[in-house]
C-alpha cells in the first residue's frame, strides 16, 4: 500500500537529490531550484503584502531534534485515543463512505453544524445551527471574514500583541493593523476607545475589532468578564463590529470558561471556532457564527473560496463527537497543558535574569516574555538556537515593527524535562547578552517605551 505521507521516508539516501528532490523508479524527477520568478511585474498589489511568517521560517531549524523548540504553537495531540479515532473513521467509510466522500452543502454539514452549537453552549452561547458557517480552521473563518468587510486601506483594531496569523490575513488583504494596548485583564477599554476616536479624526475607515479573549496567542492572558461587557458598550457606541477569535476557550486549567463575548450580543459579534486545539488540527474545521445577514454572505464567499468545506472532515469530527467522551478528552488536554505550563513557570522562575518579567497564562498554549531594556529578542534569536532553544520574537505580533523587547514561548508541545531545559538554555543567552549590555552600555530604543501595558502588568511573574 502507497501511503503519500510515508513515500519520501521510503527512498533510500542514497536516492535522495540535491534540494530535496527524490528519484521515482527510472524517471528522474528533479526539483527546480531556481528563485528566479518570472511573473514579479504581475502579481496583484495584495500578494506583495504576503510574507511568509517569522514562526514559518523557523520551522526549520527550530524542528531540529537537538533544539528545544519554545517556538510554535502545535496542539500536542499524543494524548489522543488513536484507536478510538481509527475505528471511527473506518466506521464512517464503510457505512457512509458514499456520503462522506461526496461534495456538500457550502454551509456545511447540518450535524456538524448542530454538534457546533452544542459545544458553544460550555462558553453560554445559544445559537441556531443556521447562523453556523462550517470552514477550513478557523483561519479560513478569519479569511473569509476579512476578505466580506474590507476593502484595502480599512482599519482593523487587534490587541497588542496579536495572533500572527491574523496580521498575515489583514496584510494580504492590504488592511491597516492598528494595535489597542493591553494589560493582564486582556483588551484595555479605554484604549479601544481612545484609538477609535483618533482613527475618526484621522478620518479611517475602522471596520472591526479582532480580539482573542480567551488565552491569548501571543500574550497568555484573559479578559474578564467586565472587560468583555466593556468592550461590547465600546463597540456599541461607535457602532463597531467585533471578530471574537476563540481557539482556547476550553482549555483553561482551573476555572469553568467564561461567557463568550458572543454570548453577550448576537447581532454585534462574530465568532470564530475551532476543533484544532480540542480535537486535532489535521481534520481542518473551524467555524463561524455569524448574525443572520452576515452568514449569507459567508457562505456565498465559502462556495466561491471552496464549494464546500470538506465532507470527509466535518464527518469525522462530527462521529468523534457523537461517540466518544470529548468533553473528558478536553480535560485530559487540560491537565496535560496545564503541566507543561507549571514547568515553563518555574523554569523561567529559575533562570530567568533580574529584569525579565512574564505573564501567567490561566490557559492556552503562551507565555508572553518581556526582557530586561535593551535585549532585543530579534537580533538575539540566531545565538538562541546556536544555544538549541527556540521561541518567536516578539516583533512577529505587531504589524508595526514593535515588540523586539518581548518574545512569546510556548509550553504545549515538549516535554515538561524539555521545557525547563529550554527556559536553563535560553537563562544562558539572556544572562550573556545582559553581559554584554552591561559591559558595553545600553542603546535603549523607542520600542521600550511606547507604553503597551504589559511592561509593567500587574499580576505578571517578574525577576
Ligand atoms: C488565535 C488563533 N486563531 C486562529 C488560529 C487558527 O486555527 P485553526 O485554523 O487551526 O482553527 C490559531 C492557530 O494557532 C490561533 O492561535
Amino acid at each position: 500500500m502507497r501511503h503519500p505521507w510515508g513515500v519520501t521516508d521510503r527512498v533510500p539516501a542514497d536516492r535522495r537529490l540535491a534540494g530535496g528532490a527524490t528519484e521515482a523508479g527510472s524517471g528522474r524527477l528533479r526539483r527546480r531550484d531556481t528563485r528566479l520568478d518570472s511573473y514579479v511585474g504581475s502579481y496583484a498589489a495584495r500578494t506583495h503584502g504576503m510574507t511568509a511568517s517569522a514562526i514559518r521560517s523557523l520551522f526549520a531549524v527550530a524542528n531540529r531534534p537537538e533544539v528545544v523548540s519554545l517556538a510554535g504553537g502545535m496542539p500536542n495531540i499524543s494524548d489522543l485515543p488513536l484507536d478510538v479515532v481509527a475505528a471511527s473513521l473506518r466506521d464512517l467509510v464503510t457505512i457512509d463512505g458514499q456520503r462522506a466522500m461526496q461534495y456538500g452543502p457550502g454551509q456545511g454539514e447540518p450535524v456538524m453544524r448542530e454538534a457546533i452549537c452544542e459545544v458553544m453552549k460550555l462558553e453560554e452561547i445559544s445559537a441556531h445551527p443556521d447562523d453556523v458557517t462550517v470552514t477550513v480552521g478557523s483561519q479560513q473563518g478569519l479569511d473569509l471574514v476579512t476578505r466580506l468587510f474590507c476593502d484595502p486601506g480599512d482599519v482593523v483594531l487587534c490587541e497588542a500583541p496579536s495572533y500572527v496569523g491574523a496580521l498575515g490575513v489583514f496584510r494580504a488583504y492590504q488592511c491597516e493593523v492598528s494595535h489597542v494596548a493591553m494589560d493582564t485583564h486582556g483588551l484595555d477599554p479605554t484604549a479601544l476607545s481612545a484609538a477609535l476616536s483618533s482613527l475618526e479624526q484621522a478620518g479611517k475607515r475602522v471596520k472591526f475589532l479582532y480580539t482573542i479573549p480567551n488565552f491569548q496567542n501571543p500574550a497568555g492572558v484573559s479578559q474578564t468578564l467586565q472587560r468583555r461587557a466593556e468592550i461590547l458598550e465600546v463597540a456599541r457606541r461607535a457602532d463597531l463590529l467585533v471578530v471574537e477569535d476563540n481557539p482556547y476557550g476550553l482549555l483553561g486549567f482551573d476555572d469553568d470558561p467564561l461567557p463568550a463575548i458572543r454570548s453577550l450580543d448576537g447581532e454585534r459579534v462574530v465568532y470564530l471556532g475551532s476543533f484544532s486545539k480540542t480535537f486535532a488540527p489535521g481534520f481542518r474545521v473551524g467555524w463561524v457564527l455569524a448574525p443572520h445577514a452576515v452568514r449569507d454572505k459567508l457562505v456565498l464567499a465559502q462556495e466561491s473560496a471552496t464549494l464546500c468545506p470538506p465532507t470527509f472532515s466535518q464527518f469525522a469530527v462530527s462521529s468523534y463527537l457523537q461517540n466518544h467522551d470529548w468533553r473528558g478528552q478536553i480535560k485530559v488536554f487540560r491537565e496535560m497543558y496545564r503541566e507543561r505550563r507549571d514547568a515553563m513557570l518555574s523554569g523561567l522562575a529559575e533562570h530567568m535574569p533580574a529584569g525579565t518579567s512574564w505573564t501567567v497564562p490561566g490557559g492556552g498554549f503562551f507565555v508572553w516574555v518581556t526582557l530586561p531594556p535593551g535585549l532585543d529578542s530579534h537580533a538575539m534569536l540566531p545565538r538562541a538556537v546556536t544555544a538549541r532553544v527556540a521561541y518567536v520574537p516578539g516583533t512577529a505580533f505587531y504589524a508595526d515593527g514593535f515588540g523586539s523587547r518581548h518574545m512569546r514561548l510556548s509550553y504545549c508541545f515538549p516535554t515538561p524535562e524539555r521545557i525547563i531545559e529550554g527556559t536553563r538554555r535560553l537563562g544562558e543567552v539572556l544572562q550573556y547578552e545582559a553581559g554584554v549590555l552591561q559591559t558595553f552600555g545600553t542603546d535603549v530604543e523607542a520600542d521600550t517605551v511606547r507604553g503597551d501595558r504589559l511592561y509593567e502588568a500587574p499580576g505578571a511573574n517578574q525577576r
